[in-house]
Order: structure tokens, then sequence, then C-alpha cells
């Protein structure tokens, strides 16, 4: 398997997956140890010496996601926030990030609640705009951060435009892949320097379990998380590692799933009357359409809707029966949402609005039921407005 550069559902299924050399085991195994024996003193055996520094179904996972995301190296933590985190330890006080205006909202939590006291500086812009990116960007800028699509309003960003700029300022891009997955875009194959994953959304796709990823493309970045690991110590755990490695291996087939059924129902909450507005990159209407077209190959499951009002998004959401009301996203189950008081409460109301974020948005994302319960369960829902 080596040699050749297979295709994406190949190298999911195979990529640091290979049978386990001593008995053949077709799955990876979870090596659930806290230490390894040492051979002689100064002698670990092929380099594992704690399970903070280094674990082989963590390795396996690394490898895997690196080769999906076409990057040289990736690197796990215990969340996509600890990963998120982890990228921000590798810059110094004065540093500042241009970060989408629109992203998940914990992101925002995380920079301006914690990373500020550090005297890391944010800026917030429109990162579908590209001279709003260009004149953010400062002396000190270090990572341009974006999310495209973002979450919940479905932006989308040129990745390729954003690289160019960053490259000749100086910068970095790091972007967000979650919603599309490596399955539907590869940023580091359009100029990104690096991905990052919440693997808790589509990589896992099951929803049970939490994790997080960064996928580099540098040698020097790397060593750097190597070390941030070892040091900081917010790494994945072998269990979740595996769920994970289990995960991917059936994403290919998931995601095309996923949207199929997002597309159809993209289409019907369009038709809808009560539906002020839909916001799914697929429909012709969506003002990036053809930028979507050009730069992912699907449109993907994450749908945002305008109810009208929070009573409106209140009565639909206390209705849903096939449609599970919860956070996240990404998981077989259709999971359904509210964003002004769940994923962007932290933001306030006041920093909702400045993002177009209204108490009657609800956000939905398709799971892999038969499409037609979901239609059926959304229909239902929507006569409650
Ligand atoms: C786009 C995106 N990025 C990052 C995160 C954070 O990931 P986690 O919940 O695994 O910490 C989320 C969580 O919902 C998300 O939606």
């Amino acid at each position: 398997m080596k040699d050749k550069k297979h295709a994406f559902a190949t190298r999911a299924i195979h990529d640091g997956q290979e049978a386990e050399p001593l008995t053949g085991a077709i799955s990876v195994p979870i090596y659930a140890t806290s230490t390894y024996l040492q051979d002689e003193l100064g002698k670990p055996r092929q380099g594992y010496e704690y399970a903070r520094v280094s674990n082989p179904t963590r390795d396996r996972l690394e490898t895997n996601l690196a080769s999906l995301e076409g990057g040289s190296s990736a690197h796990v933590f215990a969340s996509g926030m600890a990963a998120i985190n982890a990228l921000c330890t590798t810059l110094k006080a004065g540093d500042h990030v241009v970060c989408s205006h629109n992203v998940y909202g914990g992101v925002p939590r995380l920079f301006n609640q914690i990373l500020t006291n550090y005297r890391l500086e944010f800026s917030y812009v429109d990162t579908s705009d590209l001279n709003a990116v260009e004149r953010a960007i400062q002396r000190n800028t270090k990572f341009l951060y974006v999310e495209t699509p973002t979450n919940p309003l479905m932006t989308i960003s040129d990745i390729a435009a954003i690289s160019r700029i960053a490259r000749r300022r100086g910068a970095e891009v790091v972007v967000d892949n979650t919603f599309m997955s490596p399955y539907f875009q590869q940023p580091i194959a359009l100029g990104a320097d690096m991905v990052v994953h919440s693997t808790t959304k589509f990589l896992n796709g099951h929803s049970d379990g939490l994790g997080g990823v960064i996928v580099c493309t540098k040698p020097e970045h790397a060593e750097r998380f190597r070390f941030i690991q070892k040091s900081a110590g917010a790494i994945l755990s072998p269990f979740e590692c595996f769920l994970v490695l289990r995960g991917v291996k059936t994403l290919a087939v998931r995601m095309e799933q996923h949207e199929k059924n997002g597309r159809a129902v993209a289409q019907f909450l369009n038709g809808q009357r009560k539906v002020e507005r839909v916001f799914y990159p697929g429909l012709p209407e969506h003002p990036q359409h053809e930028l979507a077209k050009k730069q992912m190959t699907g449109f993907g499951a994450l749908i945002t809707f305008e109810t009208g009002s929070l009573k409106n998004a209140k009565r639909l959401l206390g209705r849903v029966r096939v449609c599970s009301l919860g956070e996240s996203l990404g998981g077989v189950e259709t999971l359904i949402s509210h964003p002004a008081t769940m994923t962007h409460a932290a933001l306030g109301e006041k920093g909702r609005k400045a993002i177009g974020i209204t108490d009657g948005l609800v956000r939905i994302s398709v799971g892999i039921e038969d499409v037609f319960d979901i239609l059926e369960d959304l229909e239902q829902a929507i006569k409650a407005i």
C-alpha cells in the first residue's frame, strides 16, 4: 500500500490502519497503557517511553488524518477546542490573529476570555471579503484563522485567495475544516498552511467521542506540536483515537449520504412558506454558490434556516421527533439546534446581532437516516410555527 497514492476512500481505510504486526489483527488495537517496558536504561522499545509523549493507536490516527488532509503530519488533542488552544500556544505575547467573524462560538470565547490575558490580539472580520482580510492584517499578524463555511451562517471564504494574501503579507493560514471534512474540502491543496478539526464531528461521525486535530505542512510545526502534546498534555486518549480510526473508515460513504440528504432537506426547507430564509451553499441562490462549487466537491449537510422569531424556533424545536434537539453536528443522526441560545450563547446578544445571528435561526446537521423520515418530521414540526 505504501508506494502508491490511493484514492481518498482507500486511504481512509488503509493509511495508518495497516494490520497489527504481532497477530495480524485487522483493526488497530487500543494500546491502553500509560508507560512502556524499556529494553535497557536509555533504550525505550521503538521510541515509546510514556503515553503522554506517544502511543501507537494515536500514531496510527495521526498518520491517517495527515494523509486524508494532504498534510505532512497531524497531531490529535482531547477536543477541537484543545487543538485550537494548542495552535495558539505557538504564538507569543504581542502576536495578532485575524479570525473569521462568525466562527463556532467557543473560538471567540477562548480568544477573548482566556488568550487575550496572555496579550495575544484578535481581530474579527468577514473573511469572505478579501479587502477586509487585507485591511485587518497588521505587522504582528501571524495567523489568518478561517472557518469555511462559517458556523452557523454558511458563509464561504476563498481559501486560495486568502492563502495568496497571507503568503504576500508573511502570515499563515489556518482553516477549520470541521464542516466539510477532508472528503469535500482540501484546504492544504488550496494553499492553507494548517487545518484544524473538531474530530468530534464528521471524522468520528457517531457522536460518541470528543477530539481535535491540527494537520500541518511544515516540519517545524510538527516538532512544535509534538512538543506541545508532550508538555501541555491535552492529548487524545487511545480509546478515542480508536473511535476516530473506526469512524474515518466510513467517512466517504457517510459524507455522500449526508450530502444527498442535506440537499433534499435544503430544497424542502426552501419551498416552505413559513421558512423565511435558508442558508445552504448548495442552493443556487446562496451568495457564494459559485465559489462553493469551485473550492468544495460537495455542499455538506449543515443547513441553517430562519423561522422568524424565538417563539417560532422554540415551537419547531419542541415538535421534532426524528431530529434530535442537541448541540454538535456531523453524527449519523440528524441534530437540530438553536445557535442563539446554544452554540453562540457566549457571544451575547450584541455580539450575535453584529454578525447576523438572530433568535429565529435554527441549524440542522442532517444525518443519514432515511431522508423521507427526516422530511416528514420537519414538515410536521414546521406546522407548529
Ligand atoms: C467548527 C467547529 N470547530 C471547533 C469546534 C470545537 O470542537 P470540540 O467541541 O470538539 O471542542 C466545534 C464544536 O462544535 C465546531 O463546530
